[in-house]
């Protein structure tokens, strides 16, 4: 696929994945950068087609969202999820991030638990207890170099004080897409327990296997929020827009008003555009090239590094374009690993012990979501340093 296959320079164009790696990371520019959840891969030309109207217009005044942008949302969940939303159930946000935040502050109090499940998106960590709740961590457990969520581990950790579970679905870094019997199992736990799940399915448009979202789930589409963008899959990360999905009319009026206390829903004039361009039937048929070209990316980093390298534990992601690497039977220190991925094969991946510190601490996640030819070049390079 010849838009997947062309490689782009990103260098010098302010992009985080290149240009801030020297100071951030202290290694050098020649470094290739796989770290950051972005794709080396153009935006989709139609939608660079809608995003330059916008340019031609001349003025950057305040956007006028209109009904048209609820109605895509709503498209993209009915034809990608089968899930009916009605408009008043969906708000516009400039991130997950902050969906995440608005949720924790409205849905619990100062002091009250929430619960992630490690190892997990490093921003989980800080935005609960930035928000002054107590952080709880569900360790995921490793079974076959598969990851499973820990049930009974989860039912001892939870007390009186515990209100929130924040989910990650499609899971990053280990990349399960959850199945249908585990979020039943993990709804049934929560609402026991009155606990809301805040569920982030930004990965979800990169699927390999069947998908999930939580208001498919009978059991918790009651008592959930569901928070979803189409940045990751189109690639739109800078231009910030994302959403929250709720059908419970008093969660998601708690919700509303804490979005409008803190004014956060107003977009930048590229964000209604993006994603009216993007959630459309262009938009079905460019993830579907996409999931092939990554799922093949995915698939022969696997099998290259189980072949050339098999002492390093891939372990197989059934959705997005991050992999987590165990490096544990190396036996080397965390440092040597960094080092050896740094100055010998010369790539930058994520370091494991920010998604958990002390599971995560021979690990490193690699973004595969660029040119096929650059993949191998990087793959390579790893298993030369690692020889
Ligand atoms: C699981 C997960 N949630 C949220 C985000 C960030 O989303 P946003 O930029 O909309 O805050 C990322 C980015 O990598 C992510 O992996």
């Amino acid at each position: 696929m010849k838009q997947f296959d062309k490689h782009i320079n990103r260098q010098e164009t302010n992009c985080i994945k290149y240009d801030a790696i020297e100071k951030r990371f202290q290694v050098s520019k020649d470094t290739k950068p796989m770290w950051i959840a972005d794709m080396d891969f153009e935006v989709p030309k139609f939608i660079l087609h809608d995003l330059e109207k916008v340019l031609q217009t001349k003025v950057m005044g305040y956007p006028h969202i209109t009904k048209a942008v609820f109605n895509s949302i709503q498209f993209w969940q009915k034809e990608k999820y089968s899930i009916e939303i009605e408009k008043k159930h969906i708000h516009l946000m400039p991130s997950v991030l902050s969906s995440i935040a608005c949720c924790i502050s409205a849905l619990s109090q100062k002091d009250d638990e929430v619960i992630i499940q490690i190892p997990v998106y490093p921003p989980f960590y800080d935005i609960v207890k930035l928000n002054n709740r107590v952080l709880i961590e569900n360790k995921l457990k490793k079974v076959n170099d598969k990851y499973e969520m820990d049930f009974k581990d989860l039912k001892k950790k939870i007390s009186k004080k515990t209100k929130l579970l924040i989910l990650c679905n499609p899971h990053n870094p280990i990349g399960r897409s959850w199945n249908k019997k585990e979020l039943q199992k993990l709804s049934l736990i929560c609402k026991q327990n009155n606990i809301i799940i805040i569920s982030d399915e930004i990965h979800s448009d990169i699927c390999f296997t069947s998908f999930y979202s939580m208001l498919d789930i009978k059991e918790c589409e009651n008592n959930c929020v569901v928070l979803n963008s189409p940045t990751k899959s189109f690639n739109l990360a800078g231009i910030k827009i994302a959403y929250t999905l709720c059908k419970n009319e008093y969660i998601n009026s708690i919700l509303h008003k804490e979005i409008k206390k803190r004014y956060i829903d107003e977009l930048n004039i590229f964000a209604p555009i993006a994603i009216k361009s993007a959630y459309s039937k262009k938009g079905l048929i460019y993830i579907q090239q996409l999931t092939l070209y990554l799922e093949k990316n995915c698939t022969f980093t696997y099998e290259y590094f189980n072949i050339h390298l098999p002492k390093l534990i891939v372990i197989h992601n059934e959705a997005t374009y991050l992999i987590w690497l165990d490096f544990s039977k190396f036996e080397l220190s965390h440092n040597r690993i960094f080092n050896k991925l740094t100055n010998e094969a010369k790539v930058l991946l994520n370091d494991g012990k920010s998604f958990a510190k002390k599971e995560g601490e021979k690990c490193f996640r690699i973004n595969v979501a660029l040119p096929f030819d650059e993949l191998k070049i990087s793959l390579k390079n790893i298993v030369k340093a690692f020889s």
